[in-house]
């Protein structure tokens, strides 16, 4: 396998990588290090101006902010989409720095602690209840401080999205209360310190297939309908989840946004009439940013051991866990991978590793590249679940450095 080098990157007349149509050599040089996270910034609105023009009108878009929580792409991201989804007091924070206004941020995910739930009753922040238990304890909040909670039902979909990364429903789960519970709590939610808005959905992640997307949705949006009926409630708003994918590894394609946009355009024409004044959200993380962000590292070492070469690098799995294939992949696979000091193939394969003592540590196995000590090693699709997501203090290399641009 060769260097790859995605849509929105190119290189000069002497081969250097360029980002932001500048060379990644020179954002290093004016970082004064590496390893360096760049992000494009005109990557992430061109990605959002897509979103837009592919789906229906009014469809709400949310930034799930765990993807990638750098404070400058926090906000750059916040002028761009409708608002965010956190998932912990931490991000909470982080949110409210960014500049975006509560009423746009929506809360998800299981053990929110007494005082995350003050936090965000306090800010005026939606709730996506995870169970009976955290509805009570976010009532006796809520009395307690004289203020109302804004909730929503976050629900365990008795359906996954088929062939996700990483499926979240038709399984018992931590996330949500089940569908058959679910009208008995949300008729809970009715009346003070309550103001029910409506129902979050989450059925999985990192998938590619249009067809497998839109059945989930159709299936949620049926399954609203039938809870809004069920529990005599009508729903401002339903968060359909997300899942898109991004295109990793060698054979991906990118997804079909446009028949993405047609086919929900088609399941919300349908929807049941009960929604009719429903407002519909999707959550997005990688598919909003990793494909904006690239991965500097400084080649070190150059060795064969046993007939293979490699390279070592001053990079690794404490900044970019993904990309060494221990972050939920099953197969480890690599994410495209290019030199970006020089273009070309090298004199056969080699294999890119970190500077980690532990043989989990490979950026890139087995690529055609070009490769010396003093290069510098791009690693693409690095704008989520990079840094926020790797054990940045293993071994204790020093952390990597992040720059929007
Ligand atoms: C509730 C929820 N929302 C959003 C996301 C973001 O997923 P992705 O980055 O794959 O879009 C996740 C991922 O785990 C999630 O659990």
């Amino acid at each position: 396998m060769s260097d790859r080098v995605p849509p929105g990157f190119g290189r000069d007349a002497e081969g250097r990588l360029l980002i932001a149509g500048r060379a990644a050599e020179d954002w290093v040089a004016d970082a004064g290090d590496t390893p360096l996270f760049l992000y494009d910034s005109a990557l992430l609105s061109q990605r959002v101006a897509a979103f837009r023009a592919a789906m229906p009108q009014g469809l709400g878009l949310n930034y799930a902010i765990k993807a990638n929580p750098f404070p400058p792409l926090l906000a750059h991201m916040g002028t761009l989409v409708d608002g965010f989804d956190i998932a912990s007091g931490g991000e909470l924070a982080l949110a409210l720095e960014a500049g975006v206004a509560p009423a746009r941020i929506s809360f998800a995910g299981p053990g929110k602690r007494d005082r995350e739930l003050e936090a965000a009753i306090r800010a005026g922040v939606l709730l996506n209840i995870e169970s009976a238990g955290e509805l009570a304890r976010a009532g006796a909040i809520a009395d307690r401080v004289g203020q109302e909670a804004r909730v929503a039902l976050r629900v365990n979909p008795p359906f996954a999205l088929k062939g996700s990364g990483m499926k979240m429903g038709g399984t018992p789960s931590p996330f949500g209360v089940d569908a058959a519970d679910a009208a008995a709590v949300i008729r809970q939610m009715q009346g003070r310190p309550f103001r029910f808005e409506g129902l979050h959905l989450y059925a999985g992640s990192q998938n590619l297939s249009v067809e497998a997307i839109l059945e989930s949705q159709r299936q949620t949006i049926a399954l609203a309908g039938a809870l809004s009926a069920e529990a005599g409630v009508t729903l401002a708003h339903v968060n359909l989840g997300g899942g898109f994918g991004v295109p990793y590894f060698p054979g991906d394609r990118e997804l079909d946004l446009p028949a993405l946009g047609r086919g929900l355009a088609e399941a919300i024409g349908d929807r049941p009439a009960a929604l009719g004044r429903t407002r519909f959200v999707l959550e997005l993380g990688r598919w909003l940013v990793a494909g904006a962000g690239v991965y500097l590292c400084r080649v070190i070492d150059r060795k064969v051991s046993g007939g293979e070469t490699f390279l070592v690098t001053d990079g690794g799995l404490h900044h970019q866990l993904a990309a060494t294939g221990n972050f939920g992949t099953v197969i480890r696979r690599n994410y495209p991978v290019a030199n970006a000091s020089r273009a070309g193939p090298g004199a056969g394969p080699l294999t890119v590793v970190g500077c980690l003592c532990t043989p989990l540590d490979r950026l890139a196995d087995k690529v055609d590249l070009a490769g010396e000590p003093g290069d510098l090693i791009a690693l693409f699709h690095a704008g989520a679940y990079g840094r926020s997501a790797s054990p940045e203090r293993f071994l204790g290399h020093p952390p990597a450095l992040e720059r929007l641009v």
